[in-house]
């Protein structure tokens, strides 16, 4: 029997290629080994954006599609959004019942979250609830691994915490999950600043030739180079960050070369744009097979999928609690 991994995204956005270095590619290789449930998090997405939901679906469909073109497998995996099966509210609740709201409070992401996101309000039962529900997304398929990044961790342990909780209640049951953390490549946005869209500094799966051009045409560089004859020093250099993850075998031949003063800033960009170019094109010929019906038909299909498995642990849950 396969090992069983869940991961998840919220619904926040288009992806970029820092999601797909970091997280996709890694998903894609996972799915040759595990059985794989990949969810879109809307109602994670609704802790924090419960007065601004409008764009909440959309981004559902566009993440799905990115996933999809990327080579996330639907006859592989079951991809899924987590507000189409029920069961995770349910378990969601029920876990909230023996989750100590100590254990919450202390979690780290939940200070520092409200201290990042202080326009919005965010002193909610629901936000404060948010790690109970990412464990019932966790628990409800019994996974044995989480593949997340390393800001996730909090929640994975808490995860393991209410499981062992649950367990020494009211009989062994959930496996204890562990995270599978993934080398992460550092992608820096073109500015040099963590790529986010609120920085408006991404490169994103959907950006067309010309796009990627004139984004690493602005890549930051070492101001001090002005000539492309001038010796560069590429430490805080974003095209070769770049080069570093996406151009692994060629990178340190290019970094020095700029040190010596051999290679111009402009040159370099071009040919990090036609690498690039050469990565995102296939993903983005990919992305135009899925239309909004395709997406629903994965939708449907992976809810179907996943509410085989977590049907039956609500109803072994309610079992072991002694409820009908
Ligand atoms: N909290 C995760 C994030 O922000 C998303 C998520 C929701 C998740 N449920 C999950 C990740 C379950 C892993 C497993 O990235």
């Amino acid at each position: 029997m396969k090992k069983i991994i869940l991961s998840g995204m919220r619904p926040t956005g288009k992806l970029h290629i820092g999601h797909y270095a970091a997280v996709l590619k890694n998903w894609v290789e996972l799915q040759k080994e595990y059985d794989c449930f990949f969810m879109v998090a809307d109602l994670h997405a609704l802790t924090t954006e419960y007065t601004n939901t409008k764009e909440i679906k959309n981004n559902t469909y566009a993440i799905v599609a990115d996933w999809l073109s990327c080579g996330i497998d639907p006859e592989k995996s079951v991809v899924f959004c987590q507000s189409d099966v029920p069961e995770h509210s349910e378990l969601h609740l029920i876990l909230s019942m023996l989750t100590p709201l100590g254990w919450l409070y202390s979690c780290p992401t939940y200070k520092e979250q409200l201290k990042e996101q202080s326009l919005k309000d965010l002193k909610t039962y629901g936000f404060l609830g948010y790690p109970v529900l990412q464990a019932a997304d966790i628990l409800l398929y019994k996974s044995q691994y989480v593949p997340v990044g390393k800001d996730q961790i909090p929640h994975v342990e808490l995860t393991r915490q209410i499981a062992r909780r649950f367990n020494s209640l009211y009989g062994d049951y959930f496996p204890e999950p562990k995270e599978l953390l993934t080398e992460t490549p550092y992608i820096p946005g073109i500015d040099g600043r963590k790529m986010s869209k609120s920085y408006n500094n991404c490169i994103y799966l959907t950006d067309t030739q010309e796009e990627i051009e004139k984004k690493i045409l602005k890549m930051f560089t070492d101001p001090k180079k002005i000539h492309k004859n001038d010796p560069g020093d590429p430490t805080n250099c974003v095209v070769l960050a770049f080069h570093k993850v996406f151009n692994k075998e060629e990178a340190e031949e290019i970094e020095k070369l700029c040190r010596e003063g051999k290679l111009g800033c402009v040159e370099d960009k071009r040919n990090l744009s036609k690498i690039l170019y050469s990565i995102l094109e296939p993903i983005r010929k990919e992305r135009g097979k899925y239309t909004t019906q395709k997406i629903e038909e994965v939708l449907l299909k992976g809810k179907i999928k996943a509410q085989e498995v977590a049907k039956i642990t609500i109803s072994e849950v309610k079992n072991l609690i002694g409820l009908f």
